[in-house]
Formats: structure tokens, C-alpha cells, sequence
């Protein structure tokens, strides 16, 4: 098994001097395969507090986000330039906030721009008219503002945020735009107090995301052809920004709220203690609590999706800390196996016998489906703790499927660099799909064998998933059902990631109380393959 190391960053900072090497000794350390890589893990992970990167605030409190370039601290002690919706709410400083809002809430926020470039906020996961689902056709330019007025209308659950520009959503992410809108309801406040939890300290968010840097520590968001076809894999895996994270936590159950919010990377969560696997509690994914909590011990989490789990820490042997990780899987950079000669260079040098493990890793980057240490959890000793997970947490209504043939969406490629849905690449002007308003479909997403797996996600509406067809083996291994649903496709989804060569069967219900046609857009969230044109929009006919 591969595991990665840092010896460019390294030699790079020892040249550079742009800081005092004596702050970075955990950076010294080259590589994992010799020594307990928890070692290594001596950041503090970042917590939302009172101010600062994902300090919380109601819905209601905040009127402006104002999107700037500033300096951070994404490395510790190292400076680089970074982008952040700012808010100033009563003498706090807000970077990214954590908004916090009920069902029926009302969120009127002026959005001003003050980058370089266009820009626009897109609330990813929840039911919003075209205007203020907020996507490029309503980009505003730099200078400019643009007003939001919605009600949240949608179930209690972890949404996010972040930028919809044409063609540099993934740049503009990268670079810091993100942040997350945490709905909350009974069911939720039941929960919270069934097990005790507080928001930001036994209820936590992890926003996990992959990130290189240039030789002076800064963030880097350099493709070269071959990441523009696959999409971005950064060398670090940051964690709340935080890089090589640690956790202090007490012998009790924790609520985790996990955000895949890279731009392409797919991870298998586990959590471990030395070689041991620990079982947690799936509790909820992109659209909130799930009936009743399943029991795993690892799952995948393509881009832009959402789990919420339970780890209860008090099955931890001894006091070695657990580690939050991505075990190893196949990528499945598939993209080649069935073409002819005359491919993309982008996906030339693996697909046919070479370690598929080696998929697309650009120098420095950490190849796809490694192995790796995410989040290290210190246990500390605690006071007693006898809360016991309920059985049940919420209530979902049973998926319907539509009757007839479903709608069929292909996921491919062209063979010359450009993905696309049923050969269709993103143009504004068009809307090559339309359905009507208040009526219930079935979409058939059938990803191509010479493929890769695509996080598909469907603007304006949350979907159920009915069935799973031809799944890889890592996939089927992890289903127990004759449906091949995972324990994450019984909940509410806005994203489903499809591998190659396996068919999704999702059902949609077209209601919603917007008058007049509405647009919404229909892509993957590989930001990369969004960016370059695996996108559509389609049309809700009124
Ligand atoms: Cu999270 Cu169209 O995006
Ligand atoms: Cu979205
Ligand atoms: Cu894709």
C-alpha cells in the first residue's frame, strides 16, 4: 500500500525561508511507512468559535456576505492568499460562518463581490426559485452585488454553500469559498438532547478537502491537462483547513457532520484504532436524519456529499488514539479501457494493468484511493457518560417510483478530454431536458464502464434512490440488500456518486411552490468536470 510523503514541501520550506522552520517540526517527518503517522497529526483541529473560519450565526443575523481576497493562515505560521465570504455581525468577524437556520426561516443576504472575477453563491441542497438557487446565469461581476430573499423550505440536515460561476466554480472554491447552513428541527433538538451534544464540541463539523501547496506553503491551484480530465487531487488532506489535524475528545458519543468539499477526491471513512476497524452510526446524509441509525464501519463519500455520523468513543480500548481515515480502493480511473488509440494524453499513461492506484497523481499529489490518516482523536479522560443512541430519529416518506420508463442519463466521455451527459456539454443557452412541474420521474443514471465515478448532482430538488445496478465489487460488498442500496441511499440525497459501469435509479418529485418555469442545473461535482462541461440545465415547466 501506498502512503504518501512531503519531501518537496519540505526541501521547499528549508530553501524558502519564509518562516522559522522551528514552528513546523512536525513537517520533518517524511514519510508515514516508518513510523506511526498519528505522530504527525499535532494540529489543533480548527472548531468553529466565536469569530474566524465558520464562527456560527443565525440566518436571520446575517445581511451581507462580502466575498474577499485576504491572507489566512492555511499552513500554520504561513500566510497565503485566500478567498472567504466575510461577515461582520455585532463587532464578531465572520470567515465562511456556519449559518444556522430553522425550516420556514427567512435568509435575505446581499451578496457583494469583491474579487477579481464573477461570482455568485450557490445554497447547494436546498429548494430555491432559479434566481435564488443562485448559478452562473445570474453571476454578478466584480463591484457588483446581488440580493437574496428565500425561505428555507426544506428538511432539518447540513447544507452548503459555495461559488457557481461559469467555468472557475473550482478555482473559486479551491481558493476558500465554502461554508456550511446547518438546519435544525425537533427531531434534531431531540436527538442533541438524547446524547447530550453541543454544537462545536460534541456536535462538529469536518469539511474535508485536499490542497497543494507552492514551495512558499501557499495554496496552489495549478491542473495540468491530465487534472483538468480527472479533476484536481491535492498532497495534503485538510481538514476544517486544518493540515495533519488532532482532536481532544472525551470517552463519549460525538456527533460528526462530515462535508466531502474537495473539488474531485472520493474517500472511504472508517474510523480505526491501531489495525482495528471501529463500527459508527450512520445517522444522516445530504437531507438530514435518516429513520434509524446504521450501524458500518466504513463509507464512501464522493464530492459535495454530506454524512453525519455517531462515533461513540467509549468503545475505545485503552487510551491510543483513534484515527479518523480513508482506507484504501480502487479509483476506478477506468477512463481508457475501451478506447481506441487516439485518446486523450489525459488519461494515456494507466487504465490497462498499471497499478490503479497510481491514477492521476500529479507530482506531490496523493494518487486516488491511497490509503490515508485523516483526523487524529485524542482520548481524554472524561466523566462518566450513559447516554445510549436512540433508535429511531426522524421520519422520511417512502421513495415513490414514478410509472413508465425512466429518463435516461449517460455519463461519458468523448475521447478527446470532455465529459458529458448523453453527449451533451454545458451551454447556457440550452435546456436539453424538460419536466413538468409537480410531476413525479424516474432518472436512469448509467455511468460508462471507460469512466470514472461522477458525484451527479440535481439542483432545485432532493431525490431518493430506488436501485443500484452493476455496482463494482468495493461497492457491492458494502450493500446487503437485493436493491444494492447502501445504507447512505435510504436517506434524502442531492448527490449520488455513480462508478463505472454501474446504474443508478433515483426518483424525483418535481413539486415545488415557485410560479413560472424554473431553470436548474443538472451536473457532476467533480468541480473540474463541471467546470469543463458536465453540466446541463433543465427545465421545470410551470
Ligand atoms: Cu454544489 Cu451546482 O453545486
Ligand atoms: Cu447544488
Ligand atoms: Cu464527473
Amino acid at each position: 500500500m501506498k502512503h504518501w510523503s512531503r519531501r518537496k514541501f519540505l526541501a521547499a520550506l528549508a530553501g524558502a525561508g519564509v518562516v522559522g522552520l522551528s514552528g513546523l517540526s512536525g513537517w520533518r517527518k517524511p514519510a508515514f511507512a516508518a513510523a506511526d503517522p498519528a505522530d504527525q497529526f499535532t494540529n489543533r483541529l480548527r472548531l468553529p468559535g466565536a469569530s474566524g473560519l465558520y464562527a456560527a450565526a443565525t440566518a436571520k443575523e446575517v445581511r451581507q456576505f462580502t466575498v474577499s481576497e485576504l491572507d489566512f493562515e492555511v499552513l500554520p505560521r504561513i500566510l497565503s492568499p485566500f478567498r472567504a465570504y466575510v461577515a461582520d455581525v455585532g463587532g464578531r468577524r465572520l470567515l465562511n460562518p456556519t449559518l444556522l437556520a430553522r425550516p420556514g426561516d427567512r435568509i435575505k443576504l446581499r451578496m457583494v463581490n469583491r474579487l477579481k472575477q464573477p461570482t455568485i453563491i450557490h445554497w447547494h441542497g436546498l429548494t430555491n426559485d432559479e434566481r435564488n438557487d443562485g448559478v452562473g446565469n445570474f453571476q454578478v461581476e466584480p463591484g457588483k452585488y446581488f440580493d437574496y430573499a428565500f425561505t428555507v423550505r426544506d428538511r432539518a440536515a447540513s447544507y452548503w454553500y459555495h461559488p457557481h460561476p461559469h467555468d472557475v466554480a473550482g478555482e473559486q472554491a479551491y481558493k476558500g469559498l465554502a461554508g456550511l447552513l446547518i438546519v435544525t428541527d425537533d427531531d434534531e433538538e431531540k436527538l442533541a438532547r438524547a446524547l447530550d451534544l453541543a454544537r462545536g464540541v460534541t456536535d462538529i463539523p469536518l469539511v474535508i478537502q485536499d490542497r497543494s501547496f507552492n514551495f512558499e506553503g501557499r495554496l496552489e491551484y495549478k491542473l495540468s491537462r491530465e487534472q483538468m480530465f480527472a479533476g484536481f487531487l491535492g498532497e495534503e488532506i485538510l481538514v476544517n483547513l486544518t493540515v495533519r489535524p488532532y482532536l481532544d475528545a472525551a470517552r463519549r458519543i460525538y456527533r460528526f457532520r462530515i462535508l466531502n468539499g474537495s473539488n474531485a477526491r472520493s474517500y472511504r471513512l472508517a474510523f480505526a484504532q491501531g489495525n482495528r476497524l471501529l463500527d459508527y452510526y450512520l445517522i444522516g446524509t445530504d437531507g438530514g436524519l435518516l429513520e434509524q441509525p446504521q450501524k458500518v464501519r466504513e463509507s464512501f463519500i464522493g464530492a459535495a456529499q454530506r454524512l453525519e455520523v455517531l462515533l461513540d468513543l467509549r468503545a475505545a480500548s485503552g487510551n491510543d488514539p483513534e484515527l479518523l481515515k480513508s482506507l484504501a480502493f480502487d479509483p476506478m480511473h477506468n477512463e481508457s479501457v475501451d478506447e481506441k488509440p487516439g485518446k486523450p494524453a489525459a488519461g494515456a499513461a494507466h487504465g490497462t494493468g498499471a497499478d490503479p492506484h497510481a491514477a492521476h497523481a500529479a507530482p506531490g499529489a496523493i494518487a486516488d484511493g491511497t490509503e490515508m490518516p485523516l483526523l487524529r482523536i485524542n482520548i481524554k479522560p472524561s466523566p462518566e457518560y450513559t447516554k445510549q443512541i436512540p433508535s429511531r430519529l426522524s421520519q422520511l416518506p417512502k421513495p415513490a417510483a414514478a410509472a413508465g420508463e425512466p429518463r435516461r442519463f449517460t455519463l461519458g466521455h468523448d475521447g478527446k478530454g470532455n465529459w458529458n451527459i448523453n453527449g451533451w456539454r454545458f451551454n447556457m443557452h440550452e435546456t436539453p431536458v424538460t419536466v413538468r412541474r409537480g410531476t413525479r420521474e424516474t432518472w436512469l443514471l448509467q455511468n460508462n464502464r471507460a469512466s470514472m465515478p461522477h458525484p451527479m448532482h440535481i439542483h432545485g430538488f432532493q431525490f431518493r434512490v430506488l436501485e443500484r445496478q452493476n455496482s463494482p465489487a468495493q461497492i457491492k460488498a458494502l450493500s446487503t440488500r437485493r436493491d444494492g442500496l447502501l445504507p447512505q441511499d435510504c436517506g434524502l440525497l442531492d448527490t449520488v456518486l455513480v462508478w463505472p459501469g454501474e446504474s443508478v435509479r433515483i426518483a424525483l418529485d418535481f413539486s415545488h411552490p415557485f410560479s413560472g418555469d424554473q431553470t436548474y442545473m443538472f451536473h457532476c461535482h467533480n468541480l473540474e468536470h463541471e467546470d469543463t462541461g458536465m453540466m446541463i440545465g433543465y427545465k421545470v415547466k410551470a
